[in-house]
C-alpha cells in the first residue's frame, strides 16, 4: 500500500512520540493504534503484519477475557490485542497488574522495540512461537497459561519450515492450524482472529455451523477435543484492517 506525502509524515510524527516519550498517556496509545499503518515499517504482505483495528480488539477482549492469571499474546505484533485485554481488565479492577501477567511473542525485533513502548507491563519474548524453550520459559517462570489471544500468520503467507513441523502432528502449510496444535497443549483458552474460512461457522449473512477439513483433521491427528464458537461480533461494522481484505473472524476455543 502506497501512503501518501501527508500519510508518512503523520506515521513519522507517531513514531516520534512513542520514541521521545519516557512515559505514554492512554490516548497517544489508542491513537498510536488508530492511525499507525504498518504498511510504513515494512512489506506487509511478505510478513503477513496486518494488525488488528483497535476498535476490534477492544472488543474481542471485552468478549472473551480472565480477570487474572498468565495470558499470552502469541504473533502480537505491536500489541494490539495487549493493550486491548490490559485496558478491559483496568476498567474492571485498576489493581490488574497484580492479578495478571501479560507475555508477548513477536518474532520481528523492530515490533518488539515499539511494543515495548506501548505494553510497557508486559513480557515481551523475542523469538518463535514453534520453539518448545519459549512455552517452557513461560511455564517454569509464570505457571500455567490462562489464556493465549492471537491474531496469527494467514494460510502459508509466511512459511512453515521442516524445523517448525518437526514437534507437530499437523503437517500442512497453515500457520494458524500449525499454532492451534502448539496452543492446545498449553491452555484449555484460546482466542484466534483468523481468515473466515478457518472457523466452523460463518456470521455472513447470519450464524450458521459448518465443516472445516482442516479442524477436523487437527483433531483427528493430535486426538484433542476442541470446540470452536463464534464472537458474538458482528465483523462488519468494524473499521476495516489497514492492509489487507481477506474476511476475518474471531473464534474461541474450549476443550471438551
Ligand atoms: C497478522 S500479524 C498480527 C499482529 C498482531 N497480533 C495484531 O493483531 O495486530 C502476525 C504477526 O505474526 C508475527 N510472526 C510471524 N511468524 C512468527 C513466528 N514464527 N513467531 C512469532 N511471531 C511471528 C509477524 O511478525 C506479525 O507481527
Amino acid at each position: 500500500m502506497k501512503l501518501t506525502k501527508q500519510e508518512i509524515k503523520r506515521q513519522q510524527e507517531l513514531i516520534n512520540t512513542i520514541n521521545t516519550k519516557d512515559k505514554l498517556t492512554f490516548e497517544e496509545i489508542d491513537t498510536f493504534y488508530k492511525e499507525f499503518n504498518e504498511g510504513w515499517l515494512q512489506d506487509v504482505t511478505a510478513t503477513c503484519l496486518y494488525c488488528t483495528p483497535v476498535e476490534l480488539a477492544y472488543d474481542i477482549t471485552l468478549l472473551s477475557h480472565f480477570n487474572s492469571g498468565v495470558i499470552v499474546d502469541v504473533c502480537a505484533g505491536l500489541g494490539v490485542l495487549t493493550h486491548a485485554y490490559a485496558t478491559r481488565c483496568d476498567y474492571y479492577n485498576s489493581n490488574w497488574e497484580n492479578k495478571i501477567k501479560f507475555i508477548c511473542i513477536e518474532k520481528n525485533s523492530k515490533l518488539v522495540e515499539l511494543g515495548k513502548k506501548l505494553c510497557p507491563y508486559a513480557v515481551w519474548i523475542e523469538g518463535d512461537c514453534f520453539d518448545p524453550n519459549i512455552w517452557n520459559i513461560i511455564e517454569n517462570d509464570y505457571g500455567n497459561i490462562t489464556h493465549i489471544i492471537s491474531n496469527p500468520p494467514y494460510n502459508s503467507m509466511v512459511k512453515l519450515t521442516k524445523e517448525h513441523k518437526k514437534e507437530l502432528k499437523y503437517k500442512g502449510s497453515k500457520f494458524q492450524f500449525a499454532l492451534l496444535e502448539v496452543c492446545l497443549h498449553y491452555t484449555n483458552n484460546i482466542t484466534f482472529v483468523v481468515p473466515e474460512t478457518d472457523c466452523e461457522f460463518t456470521t455472513n449473512p447470519y450464524y450458521q455451523r459448518r465443516k472445516n477439513k482442516d479442524h477436523d483433521n487437527l483433531r483427528k491427528l493430535t486426538g484433542i477435543n476442541y470446540h470452536i464458537e463464534a464472537l458474538s461480533l458482528e465483523i462488519r461494522c468494524y473499521p476495516e484492517f489497514k492492509n489487507t481484505k481477506i474476511p476475518v473472524n474471531i473464534y474461541d476455543v474450549t476443550l471438551e
